[in-house]
Formats: structure tokens, C-alpha cells, sequence
């Protein structure tokens, strides 16, 4: 089987841990029969520097007919973040509703986690952020810039349908894996957009008699995501607290360099995108060390949602057998002093 990839690799160290990874990822697909046919393009803050936008004007037609995309990471110092955020990753997710942001966490064994008493394979749960609106909608305004009266207004949207979407998909992960869902909202104080959230969630879980449903206000969720890491599942939650959430989830699993994301739009007819979580990490960015592992983990994520399991299986074993290895490479967010390409080509041994 042939598959057409776009390939971003973006700014910081998204280049370094994509062209790393790639390698990888391909070797997996290899193995399998799986061809991955990848196009790059050099969208990223340089060209938004040189050419003023970060994207052609029709990327998103350019991306349309590709089985999946491959993002590297998105930020640069030189730019405001919510410049170049806005004129890349948000678009393609918005435009492709790609609804589900799905962030696995899980404390591989080898790997320590700052959380004391906690070994290998006792975190293990994963978060469906929604991904199209709620805190991310781009609606509201700023006026009187500068002045003592200036106003910002930032609107937070919640749909009917969006929230059933992702609470549908929560709901549907959970019962395939142990039967129990987390909600996460804060509709103590945001009477309006969350309390919606949670009628949702409660008329959604009719339909799922065998999810045991528990219900957590944001702040107290985040106590508990240290608290009691190991008794999460999966956890569903707004655009915002998702994305809050999953920092703390990849923190207490052991890094950051190990967080993969995919971005999916799971009925069609639009790709879905796969990143890691870390970004693009300016303050080791060019070094050469940055961890490629949630990039291949990510490369996992978008065999699995291309129905190759067997290649999405060889990546994963790979490396968790390397993080299981004392004597293996690993890069200094891990605790090693190991370079990225070393990772890497240790990983292509094991596949
Ligand atoms: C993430 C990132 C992005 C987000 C930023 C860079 C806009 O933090 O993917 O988690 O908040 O969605
Ligand atoms: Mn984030």
C-alpha cells in the first residue's frame, strides 16, 4: 500500500527531530509494505519573515488530497506566537475539522517520572481535547489600543455539535478501553458554554450505560493528574483545558519528548495531522539533541489511523524496548547525553 504524506516540519526544532524520525517511520512502514510517498514543504516562520505569511494562500487545497500530514513544531522568537500559530496550525485544524486532538500519556518503562512510587506502565490514559472551538474560537476583538480604556474581548464558542462530536469519540475510546471516561470542565464558574459541556456529557452517556462517568472541575483535575495519575483513562475536555492538561500529562509521564498528538478528522474527507506535543523549543533548538521520539510515536498515531497496525505496532515496541534499555541512547530531557540522530539510529536497529 502507498500512502501520500505532507511532511511540515516547521520551526526550532521541529526540523531536526521530522528529519530524524522520518527514517524511521519509513523503515516501519517497510517492513510492513507500507510505502509512504512524503512531500515537504518549507512552511515555517522563515518564510513568513521573508514572504510575510507562514503558508501560501491555498496550502490548505495544497494539503487536501493527502492521506496524512506530518507536522514538526511552529514558533520562533522573532515572531509573536500567536502570529505564526494563527497562520499555520490553527488554520489546518480548523479548516479540516480535524475535532479530535487525541494525546496519549503513558510513563514507558525506564523512564522515571518526577511523581514518587510511580513505575512503567502505571500512567496510562489518554485525552480527547476538542480541537476546533470552545477557548481557541477566533472571536472577539481588542479596541482603544494603548489607551487607559482599552478592551480586549475573547469569546469562548461552544456548539451543540462540536461538544457532541468529541464527547461521542471520549465515550467510544473509553468503552474500547476500560469502561471509565473523565470530564473536564469548569462550569462552577463558565455558566454558559461548560454547563452546556456537561448536559451533553450526561445525555451522551445514556447511550453508553457500561462508561462509568466521573465529572472534575479543571483545577481540581489538575491536582488530580498529580494526585493519582494512574487512575485516569480517558479524559475528555475543551480545547484549552486539553491542551493545559496534556503538558501535565507528558510532565508527570517522564517528558515531553515523549508526548505524541494526532489531530483527526475521523469521519472524512480531510487528512488528519500528527505532531508532537513538545513545540518547537527555541532554547535547544539547532543542538541536535532534541528528543525524536513523540515525533516517531506520532509517526505510530498516523499508521494507526491509516489502518496499518502492524507498522504502527513495530514503532511503539521499538521504542519502548529502547526506553527499557539502560544501555541505550537517550537525550538529556531523559536524562542521557545521547544526540537525536543516535536515538534514532538505534531505533532503526530495532525494527
Ligand atoms: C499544542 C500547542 C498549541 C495549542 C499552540 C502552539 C497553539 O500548545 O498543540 O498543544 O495550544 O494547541
Ligand atoms: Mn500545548
Amino acid at each position: 500500500m502507498m500512502y501520500e504524506i505532507a511532511v511540515i516540519p516547521g520551526d526550532g526544532i521541529g526540523p531536526t527531530v521530522v528529519d530524524a524520525a522520518l527514517p524511521v517511520i519509513k523503515d516501519a512502514g517497510d517492513a510492513h509494505g507500507v510505502e509512504l510517498d512524503v512531500t515537504t514543504y518549507d512552511w515555517r516562520t522563515e518564510r513568513y519573515l521573508d514572504r510575510g505569511a507562514m503558508m501560501p494562500e491555498d496550502a490548505t487545497d495544497q494539503l487536501a488530497d493527502f492521506d496524512a500530514i506530518l507536522l514538526g513544531a511552529v514558533g520562533h522568537e522573532e515572531v509573536p506566537d500567536h502570529v505564526t500559530l494563527r497562520g499555520l496550525l490553527l488554520p489546518i485544524r480548523k479548516t479540516f475539522n480535524q475535532y479530535v486532538c487525541k494525546r496519549p500519556t503513558t510513563l514507558f518503562e525506564g523512564v522515571r517520572s518526577p511523581l514518587r512510587g510511580y513505575r512503567g506502565g502505571d500512567i496510562d490514559f489518554v485525552v480527547y481535547r476538542e480541537n476546533t472551538e470552545g477557548e481557541y474560537a477566533d472571536v472577539g476583538g481588542r479596541e482603544h489600543h494603548g489607551y487607559d480604556n482599552e478592551v480586549a474581548v475573547q469569546s469562548a464558542v461552544f456548539t451543540r455539535e462540536g461538544v457532541e462530536r468529541i464527547v461521542r469519540r471520549a465515550f467510544e475510546a473509553a468503552r474500547d478501553r476500560s469502561g471509565s471516561l473523565t470530564s473536564v470542565t469548569k462550569s462552577n464558574a463558565q455558566a454558559y458554554g461548560m454547563v452546556l459541556w456537561d448536559d451533553v456529557v450526561d445525555e451522551v452517556s445514556e447511550e453508553y450505560p457500561d462508561v462509568a462517568v466521573e465529572r472534575l472541575l479543571v483545577d481540581a483535575a489538575s491536582m488530580d493528574f498529580v494526585r493519582r495519575p494512574d487512575e485516569f483513562d480517558v479524559v475528555v475536555a475543551s480545547n484549552l483545558f486539553g491542551d493545559i492538561l496534556t503538558d501535565l500529562g507528558a510532565a508527570v509521564s517522564g517528558s515531553m519528548g515523549l508526548a505524541p498528538s494526532a489531530n483527526l478528522n475521523p469521519d472524512g474527507p480531510y487528512p488528519s495531522l500528527f505532531e508532537p506535543v513538545h513545540g518547537s523549543a527555541p532554547d535547544i533548538a539547532g543542538r541536535e539533541i532534541a528528543n525524536p521520539l513523540a515525533t516517531v510515536l506520532s509517526g505510530a498515531m498516523l499508521f494507526e489511523d491509516l489502518g496499518e497496525d502492524a507498522a504502527a505496532a513495530d514503532l511503539r515496541t521499538a521504542v519502548q524496548d529502547q526506553l527499557a534499555s539502560s544501555a541505550a541512547p537517550r537525550t538529556p530531557d531523559l536524562g542521557g547525553d545521547a544526540a537525536t540522530a543516535e536515538v534514532t539510529a538505534d531505533l532503526r536497529e530495532r525494527i
